[in-house]
């Protein structure tokens, strides 16, 4: 059809004239930015980095393409690069050796650990950056399991607190902005936080992996710390994936037991949790666009399949939309490249 031949508006004896026309709005890129309800910033973002024994060593971690493990002193120039690029926190994880790790994870609060180390290190080097501390004992014990284990493998709740608690302490000790208990114990919030006060660490923060579910989409990450449970898996701490009260019944908590920052893990397939955490809540909620959140787009781009860059801007301003303050993500330098 051509343009001569579209009816004149208004004259069409069957198609009465629309009275609102929300693609007025829409016209020009300038109208768009004008009315754009919400816009993703470099301000959001928290970049998890994983730092190894070693010097000048980089690893590749196979199934997260672009990220890599890190020696300490290249982690220090990555943590200044990401810094100068405007990000604002970083969220710290650790590779353990297997000769350093043990049922109980005794590694976790080594006052001389590669933690400890590491946070000393960047407080020296860049010490406005945010630096988050993991509180787990997964990467520091033999089965992989987040907590201590009996003789059947049942995780134990209270004694794994216990230990949680040394840890955070020790990170607290060497200078941590914020802890991040990401074990999903009952009461570890609490008990941390208790902690914290008694020895003086009034200004340390909890960042709480309040809603945490079992997820399958964790598996890049596992590879990327060796930390997978030896033996079954972690249901019977971190959440189903079908509930979603609960996720408000575990914000709660957290929140009654002190937490500053409340966390939803992962984010895309729990977006609606998101969405109602941040109206349940006056706190900042961050939500972790997790490694296998991460893979997937990465395999696609790689094949040429989606158009990456395109994607990861939509994925993270979906999670923004949805209600998350901030958004802890492997994207993030990449990301604070896009926005410059
Ligand atoms: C460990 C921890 C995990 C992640 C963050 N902290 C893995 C797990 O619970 O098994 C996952 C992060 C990711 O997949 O990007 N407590």
């Amino acid at each position: 059809m051509s343009s001569a031949d579209l009816p004149t508006p208004g004259t069409s004896p069957t198609l009465p004239l629309p009275s609102v026309r929300p693609r007025r709005l829409r016209r020009t890129p300038a109208l768009r930015r004008m009315v754009r309800e919400t816009q993703l910033s470099v301000n959001d973002l928290i970049y998890p980095l994983f730092v190894m024994a070693g010097e000048g060593e980089k690893v590749k971690i196979g199934s997260m393409p672009g990220c890599y493990r890190y020696s300490l002193d290249l982690l220090l120039r990555e943590v200044q690069a990401v810094f100068e690029l405007g990000i604002n926190a970083i969220a710290l994880f650790p590779v353990i050796p297997e000769q350093k790790k043990d049922d109980t994870g005794t590694e976790s609060y080594n006052s001389e650990g590669l933690v400890q180390q590491t946070v000393r290190a960047i407080k020296q080097a860049v010490p406005e950056i945010v630096v988050i501390t993991d509180v787990a004992l997964d990467p520091f014990t033999t089965h992989g399991h987040d907590g201590i284990i009996d003789e059947n493998g049942v995780v134990l709740n209270d004694p794994t607190v216990e230990v949680l608690v040394k840890m955070a302490l020790s990170q607290a000790a060497v200078g941590v902005d914020m802890v991040a208990p990401s074990d999903m114990m009952d009461g570890r919030i609490g008990a941390i936080r208790k902690a914290l006060d008694a020895a003086g660490y009034i200004d340390v923060g909890i960042l709480a992996y309040s809603a945490k579910y079992a997820s399958a989409y964790y598996g890049p990450f596992r590879d990327a710390l060796d930390s997978a449970p030896k033996f079954g898996d972690k249901q019977t701490y971190q959440m189903d994936a079908a509930n979603a009260r609960e996720a408000l019944k575990e914000v709660a908590l957290d929140i009654s037991e002190g937490a500053d920052i409340v966390m939803v893990k992962p984010a895309l397939a729990y977006l609606d949790i998101i969405c109602q955490v941040r109206d349940y809540t006056q706190l900042p909620v961050a939500a972790y666009n997790v490694s296998g959140e991460y893979a997937m787009i990465k395999a696609a781009g790689q094949q040429g399949w989606i158009d990456e860059k395109k994607v990861i801007l939509e994925t993270l301003t979906s999670i923004k939309r949805a209600g998350a303050d901030l958004i802890l993500t492997y994207f993030a330098k990449e990301v604070a490249l896009m926005l410059r």
